[in-house]
């Protein structure tokens, strides 16, 4: 398991590939002060072969693109331009690892005219991507998660389609809020006080061998990771239902488990301070976490077109 990610030597930086540790950015950068970006999370896993397959990687640039639309953040690319992007910077990079992609749009400096302020228009744009090699993070054996205290903002307030930096504080808050009090993540829930996501996962539960997770339309980030386990899970014959879930019902849930690109499929054990079921990952979480490590490495028939495999030179295989 891997704690600290190490970053590659090759970052893509305002529409050069450059030495990542010396890429810079003004002090002005609009973006770090109002947190006017977007960025995604994107994984690719080494294959039995020796090759690289990024999973998901069109949803992710779709998502991505969509999210700098609606800041107005021009990328100055297409989604194929940034797919070839992509697949030069793992070459250059030249991990033979389990990598994961940071893509982050943003908005960069006032053009000339522009009076100062929080504004989406006559602010020029730029797009950093950074690759670091990143193996599996949540241990197997599952995790302790708070319910937070901090509500999820409404979509209302703050689009959820949309990786949204400035969003994250809630997530960060939520997160230091968890670790401070000795759990691993937190669930947070939404005004109505229903739950909401994780800080950067989605929820599942499982209950009397039902697999139940909240709607894609409600105060989440409707996850990759979420829409791929709901597929696996069909592809399964498992019973699921796109349904609210409440504190109750994490409580009394039989498996719970979180989903994400970061995190995969990561079994919950415990639930503000009660243990999940048996208070081990459960087989309905766990038949879907081996299936789905099973799909993201090209170990079942990629029928869906998820993987983009990316051939590394002869000497790293
Ligand atoms: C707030 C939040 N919810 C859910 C997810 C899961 O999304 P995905 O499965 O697309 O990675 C993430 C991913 O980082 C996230 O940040």
């Amino acid at each position: 398991m891997t704690s600290t990610p190490e970053l590659g030597p090759v970052a893509y930086h305002r529409g050069e590939f450059t030495d990542a540790r010396a890429a810079q950015l003004p002090l002005t950068t609009q973006g770090l002060h109002y947190g006017t970006g977007v960025f995604e999370g994107i994984r690719a896993h080494l294959l039995d072969s020796g090759d690289l397959a990024v999973f998901r990687l069109g949803d992710h640039l779709d998502r991505l693109l969509a999210g700098a639309r609606l800041l107005r953040v021009d990328t100055g690319a297409t989604r194929d331009q940034l797919t070839d992007v992509v697949v030069e910077l793992l070459r250059r990079n030249g991990f033979a690892a389990d990598v994961y992609l940071r893509p982050l749009a943003y908005k960069l400096g006032l053009l000339p005219g522009t009076r100062p302020g929080v504004g989406l228009t006559g602010v020029s744009d730029a797009l950093s991507i950074v690759v670091s090699k990143l193996g599996d993070y949540q241990p197997p054996q599952g995790i302790r998660c708070l319910i937070s205290s901090w509500r999820r903002p409404a979509r209302s307030a703050v689009p959820v389609r949309a990786k949204i930096t400035g969003g994250y504080v809630n997530n960060a808050l939520a997160l230091d809020e968890a670790r401070c009090s000795g759990y691993d993540d937190a669930i947070l829930l939404d005004d109505r006080g229903l739950v909401a996501e994780a800080t950067t996962a989605n929820v599942f539960a499982v209950r009397d061998g039902v697999l139940v997770t909240p709607p894609a339309t409600g105060d989440r980030l409707p996850g990759i990771t979420r829409d791929t386990v709901l597929t696996l899970a069909a592809d399964l014959g498992i019973d699921r239902v796109e349904s609210e879930l409440d504190s109750a019902d994490l409580l009394q849930a039989d498996e719970l488990f979180l989903t994400g690109t970061g995190c995969g499929v990561s079994p919950v054990v415990e639930i503000a301070g009660r243990p999940v079921g048996t208070g081990r990952p459960g087989p309905v979480g766990a038949a879907l976490r081996e299936t789905y490590d099973q799909t993201i490495r090209g170990r079942r028939p990629d029928t869906r077109g998820w993987l983009t495999t990316v051939a590394l030179a002869e000497a790293l295989r």
